[in-house]
């Protein structure tokens, strides 16, 4: 399986400038040859075009949902790349770029997929938002939600019409912040949470065996990994958005992308949410290295 990479380099969905240089910096640091020392066929495709737009205009579509223009145009572009590096039997790695790109993700991955798929969702937030339970307007906190096929139609018809992916093939690990109509949201639709409270309380061994089983049980064949570094505990990432204190450790998030990509279903995945503006000692850009390490090991144990 080829790998593509994909950079993203949108900060329209989290409204707080630096992460649309995210793709860029990791390329710099090497990105792609870290691909390369465990996967054979690794292509860089490159940066998805992004309208640019003044932040005075983030409101022009009126609707309290900032820059939806533009976040819009930006993840059909990405849908189109998504779909087609699947339909080719590539894997797409999308780099951002804030989270709104799983919009375009999902959206991909609905196109080029018959069958019913799950997303892996590791992150502090639910990102399950819909217009009316935002308590921000930035859409980075609502991809899921639509994706659900939940809330406005000027997300939820993005690229392809309708619902992506099935509340109940959602599963999210990490969660610590959640915003009041996300938890209604989460019990209304079922969808699967394993919070910080629960991994301290069960441990991440056990999490894993409980995903990794209903992922088995529902007989599904592709999963769409979705990886926000937020979901690490805040001092590991101060370059990013919205950090959460009491998250991930790295041995945990290792284990975690290890088993799943492990499963041999992964067959897209995004990384999201490093600023490398706001970054401090390069703490953040060494956490991002570190991590895209045991994604390129992880997936040259089932490539080889
Ligand atoms: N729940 C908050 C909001 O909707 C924060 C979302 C953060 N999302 C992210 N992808 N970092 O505004
Ligand atoms: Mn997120
Ligand atoms: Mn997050
Ligand atoms: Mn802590």
């Amino acid at each position: 399986m080829k790998i593509e990479i994909i950079g993203f380099p949108m900060f329209y969905g989290c409204d707080r400038p630096g992460v649309e240089f995210g793709p860029d910096k990791l390329r710099e640091v090497g990105l792609v040859d870290l691909f390369k020392k465990n996967n054979e066929y690794v292509i860089d495709r490159g940066n998805i075009e992004v309208d640019q737009v003044d932040p005075s205009k983030k409101y022009a579509s009126h609707t309290s949902m900032k820059y939806l223009t533009e976040v819009v145009s930006g993840n059909e572009r990405l849908a189109e790349t998504v779909q087609n590096a699947i339909q080719e039997g590539n894997l797409p790695f999308v780099v951002g770029g804030d989270h709104s790109l799983g919009l375009g993700s999902l959206a991909g991955v609905k196109s080029a997929t018959e069958e019913d798929f799950a997303v892996i969702w590791i992150d502090a937030h639910a990102d399950l938002n819909i217009t009316e339970t935002s308590p921000s307007g930035n859409i980075h906190g609502m991809p899921l939600g639509a994706s659900a096929g939940l809330g406005d139609e000027l997300l939820t018809e993005l690229y392809v019409k309708g619902q992506k992916v099935k509340p109940e093939n959602i599963y999210i690990l990490g969660l610590r912040s959640v915003d009041e109509g996300e938890e209604v949201i989460i019990k209304e639709h079922g969808i699967h949470t394993w919070r910080m409270t629960d991994i301290r309380e069960r441990g991440m061994e056990k999490a894993i065996q409980e995903l990794l089983h209903k992922i088995s049980e529902s007989g599904i064949q592709h999963i769409h990994l979705s990886y926000d570094i937020d979901s690490l505990d805040a001092r590991h990432v101060p370059g990013t958005g919205t950090p959460v204190e009491d998250g991930l450790e790295f041995e945990e998030s290792k284990q975690l992308v290890s088993s799943i990509i492990g499963t041999g279903l992964v067959k897209s995945i995004d990384f999201v949410e490093f600023n490398p503006i706001t970054d401090r000692n390069n703490l953040t850009l060494n956490s991002s290295v570190s991590m895209l390490e045991t994604f390129s090991e992880a997936l040259g144990r089932i490539n080889s």
